[in-house]
């Protein structure tokens, strides 16, 4: 594309984490006057477009919130049909996803989720473990106090069992125990749809990651809207709690 903001990349100073909250995909499809599943159904491209263009560049690690635990309180029929989307686009992405070297891996309560939808994703993850590309990352029944409290319990076992004291735990300590323990922290987290909220999403993880938030409605998120993104993470000055001065020598 002539115009691409592309080019205004710097690809030395690329987020090595991406986090998306794909939000407002009912929206979308109702002021087009459909179903609310017409926009998740129309999500899927803009994940695929998303997907391409981060890899392209050579982001490192994207996540993608796909279902939250709260998303559990939806009516049954649109969950069911979330389940089944996410089914057939896990079979129809899985060539795209080898012919970019991507591989995939899955946080949240996986085992929440129903047989087939767990089965087709067990099979990408293994199909794509030994790609060596970016890793896609999909928030699949998850939500960030859960996944914190998961991280609790197993301390707390650990406690019990003498084999760690609550002296020794330590910021790294508790990062091991989360389910992103291998990946490091999202550096730019992006929300569509004009929210401006976390919805229990990677709390931990986002201590000092850069926000963007954008009025686009999730189905019509394409690359430029994640160039546009990246380019404005780059224009920021990240202080990490020094001075300007410290920062810039
Ligand atoms: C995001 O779009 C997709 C999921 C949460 C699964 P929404 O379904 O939340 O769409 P809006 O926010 O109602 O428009
Ligand atoms: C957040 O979107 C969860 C996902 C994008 C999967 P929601 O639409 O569920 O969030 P709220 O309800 O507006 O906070
Ligand atoms: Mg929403």
């Amino acid at each position: 594309m002539e115009n691409s903001l592309k080019k205004h990349i710097d690809r030395d100073k690329l987020p090595r984490h991406i986090a998306i909250i794909m939000d407002g995909n009912g929206r979308w499809a109702k002021q087009k006057g459909n179903e609310r599943i017409f926009g998740h159904k129309s999500g899927v491209k803009a994940v695929r477009e998303t997907v391409e263009a981060a890899a392209e560049l050579g982001v490192g690690y994207l996540t993608l919130y796909a279902f939250s635990t709260e998303n559990w309180n939806r009516p049954r029929t649109e969950i069911d049909a979330l389940m089944s989307l996410l089914v057939t686009s896990l079979d129809k992405e899985i060539d795209n996803l080898m012919e970019n070297n991507i591989r995939l891996e899955a946080i949240g309560d996986i085992e929440s989720l129903p047989n087939k939808v767990k089965s087709n994703l067990r099979q990408a993850i293994r199909k794509t473990s030994p790609n060596t590309g970016m890793t896609l990352i999909l928030a699949l029944s998850y939500s960030a106090r859960w996944e914190i409290l998961d991280a609790m319990k197993s301390i707390a076992k650990k406690i019990e069992s003498g084999e760690l004291t609550a002296k020794e735990i330590s910021c790294d300590h508790f990062t091991d125990q989360l389910q992103t323990h291998n990946i490091p922290d999202p550096e730019l987290l992006i929300r569509t749809s004009g929210e401006y909220r976390i919805s229990n999403f990677l709390l931990w993880q986002i201590a000092y990651a850069e926000l963007y938030f954008t009025q686009t409605l999730w189905p019509d998120f394409g690359k430029e809207d994640l160039y546009a993104a990246i380019c404005n993470f780059q224009k920021r000055e990240r202080r990490f709690g020094k001075i300007s001065e410290q920062v810039v020598s």
